[in-house]
């Protein structure tokens, strides 16, 4: 697996390697689970090249203490990926992707607001954001993303069509533990406590029942509510279980 630190590098990489491979791309944060590596598999599945970038974006938290607390497992990322097969690992630092220390930055100013919006302003912002750059430096035929973050996704896919970038934007299913548990590389910050309880998120959220039953439910079991709504034919939600907020989403 070929690493690159420095954007520059890996642009004149890539143009002296164009051939007729077909590349696909895999960004993420880091701190790997089976999650990523369903999507890494994807990719190569699907494409000649495969390319994961990491890259812990402090733009896209609102909250210092979501940052400064955000595991980061580098190593064992790296042979994660060595052993999935992965060609290429991008791993930029900030004033690499910043070089103009977030002056320019790209908003969505409707959907971005509902949802995770609402209570993490300006998070849109910094995932569009370098989400843009990065589609834009490695030149994928195709990127992949998780429908656990079922609205970034659906941002991403519009601001990809909105600014005719010609990488697909192709959705992956969410990768769950064997409780129903949505893979996330906040769960290894729960309690044994909140570890026990946090399935039910998922399962409550899958009921059917109205969607005021559901919050009430949810309530009753311990979750403290961020929101759970219902938006076209999907069932959202975000709750905290102590300091650790959990997203997931179901089609309805
Ligand atoms: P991160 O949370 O590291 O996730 C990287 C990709 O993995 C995203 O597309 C996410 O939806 C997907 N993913 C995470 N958990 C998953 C699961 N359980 N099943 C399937 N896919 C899963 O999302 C981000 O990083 C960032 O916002 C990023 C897009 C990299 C921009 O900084």
């Amino acid at each position: 697996m070929l690493c690159f630190d420095l954007i520059a590098e890996w642009r004149s990489f890539r143009l002296t390697n164009p051939g007729d491979a077909s590349w696909g791309f895999v960004p993420t944060m880091g701190a790997l689970h089976k999650g990523h590596l369903s999507l890494v598999k994807r990719s190569i599945q699907e494409n000649d090249k495969t390319v994961v970038s990491i890259f812990l974006n402090p733009t896209q938290f609102n909250d210092p203490k979501d940052l400064s607390g955000y595991p980061q497992t580098l190593q064992n990322d790296i042979t994660m990926l060595e052993e999935a097969g992965v060609d290429v690992l991008l791993l930029p630092g900030f004033v690499q992707l910043y070089p103009d220390n977030y002056r320019y930055k790209l908003i969505e100013s409707d959907f971005s607001q509902k949802l995770c919006g609402t209570s993490r302003p300006g998070h849109f912002d910094g995932v569009l954001t370098v989400v843009m750059k990065l589609l834009n430096i490695v030149d994928a035929q195709q990127a992949y993303f998780g429908e656990k973050d079922y609205q970034q996704y659906l941002l991403i896919r519009d601001m990809a069509a909105t600014f005719f970038i010609p990488t697909q934007i192709i959705p992956c299913p969410t990768i769950r533990e064997r409780d129903g548990l949505a893979f996330s590389s906040r769960n290894i910050r729960l309690t044994p406590t909140e570890r026990a309880l946090a399935p039910r998120f998922y399962e409550i959220l899958s009921q059917n029942i109205p969607v005021e039953a559901c919050r009430t439910e949810l309530m009753s079991r311990g979750f403290k509510l961020d929101y759970v709504e219902e938006l076209d034919d999907r069932r959202f939600g975000a709750v905290y279980l102590g300091k650790v907020r959990l997203i997931d989403n179901v089609p309805i």
